[in-house]
């Protein structure tokens, strides 16, 4: 184990798929997979976002290359798991982590077109991701995290779709693990407190202070205590785990 507790082989060769790639907990989890031995194929409707996170990856010695998808689009994210299940011995790990917040509105102003939009990232994206990742995985076993959230389990304000979003992203995950448990395929969610990454960072200043008054912890997440999380749900030391959630929240929901 080296200081930041990465596993150096854990997930040797294993091809693995993440996409919001380009950004914040994904890019951060694209490269702590590939520290732990992954091959990766950071995904992302920012393309050269993607290609910047493959780019260190491979400067720090690992293997990844960068692709374009959009999750709101199944034709774009079967074209990228079809070739992420060509490579290596197929596809093995999957981070379902591309998601948007939106705009903060209360329910009764809330647009359809924002409704819409914030439900085809968030939620359309997992089921597309799903969709063709079950399949591929389905003669190998495998593993998918999807990124759910804290605003899954507690209300906030002004988000009503996103929360609506990710709590659907827990009903998959559950019901994806019922049916493919019998092909070796686990699947679980994660449900990350506030975590520090542009999603957070781009709010007006001062927006979250209360938020995180109200974290025993007292402070946001590291993109990598998430990132810590997802590498060891993928690895072959979670082989028991499949169906749950699972918080990271310093302490938000206690
Ligand atoms: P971020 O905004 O830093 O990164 C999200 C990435 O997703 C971006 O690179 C963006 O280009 C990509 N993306 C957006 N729409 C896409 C699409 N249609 N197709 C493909 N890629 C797309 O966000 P962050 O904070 O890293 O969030 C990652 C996940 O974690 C999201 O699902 C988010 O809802 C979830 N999450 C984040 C929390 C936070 O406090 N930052 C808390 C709880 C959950």
């Amino acid at each position: 184990t080296s200081g930041d507790g990465t596993r150096p082989g854990r997930l040797r060769d294993r091809v693995a798929l993440v996409t919001g790639a380009a950004s914040g907990i994904g890019a951060v989890c694209a490269e702590r997979l590939a520290a732990e031995g992954a091959v990766v194929v950071a995904a992302d409707l920012d393309e050269d976002g993607a290609a910047r996170v493959a780019g260190q990856i491979t400067a720090a010695g690992g293997t990844a290359l960068a692709r374009r998808v959009d999750v709101t689009d199944l034709d774009s994210v079967t074209g990228v798991v079809k070739e992420a299940a060509t490579m290596g011995d197929g596809l093995r790990i999957a981070v379902n982590n591309a998601g948007i917040s939106g705009p903060l509105t209360p329910l009764a102003e809330l647009s359809p077109a924002d409704f819409d939009a914030v439900t085809k990232v968030n939620l359309y994206g997992v089921y597309h991701a799903m969709r063709c990742q079950l399949p591929a995985m389905a003669a190998t076993g495998g593993v998918i995290v999807n990124l759910s959230s804290i605003a899954a389990h507690s209300a906030f304000r002004g988000h009503a779709a996103y929360a609506a979003a990710k709590q659907g992203v827990l009903a998959l995950t559950r019901t994806a693990a019922r049916e493919y448990a019998n092909h070796g395929i686990r699947v679980l969610s994660v449900s990350p407190g506030v975590v520090g990454t542009p999603m957070v960072t781009s709010l007006p200043p001062g927006s979250t202070d209360n938020l995180i008054a109200s974290v025993p912890l007292q402070r946001t997440a590291q993109p990598a205590e998430v990132a810590a999380l997802i590498a060891f749900l993928v690895s072959d030391d979670a082989s028991y785990m499949t169906g749950s959630d699972h918080v990271v929240d310093g302490g938000y929901l206690a």
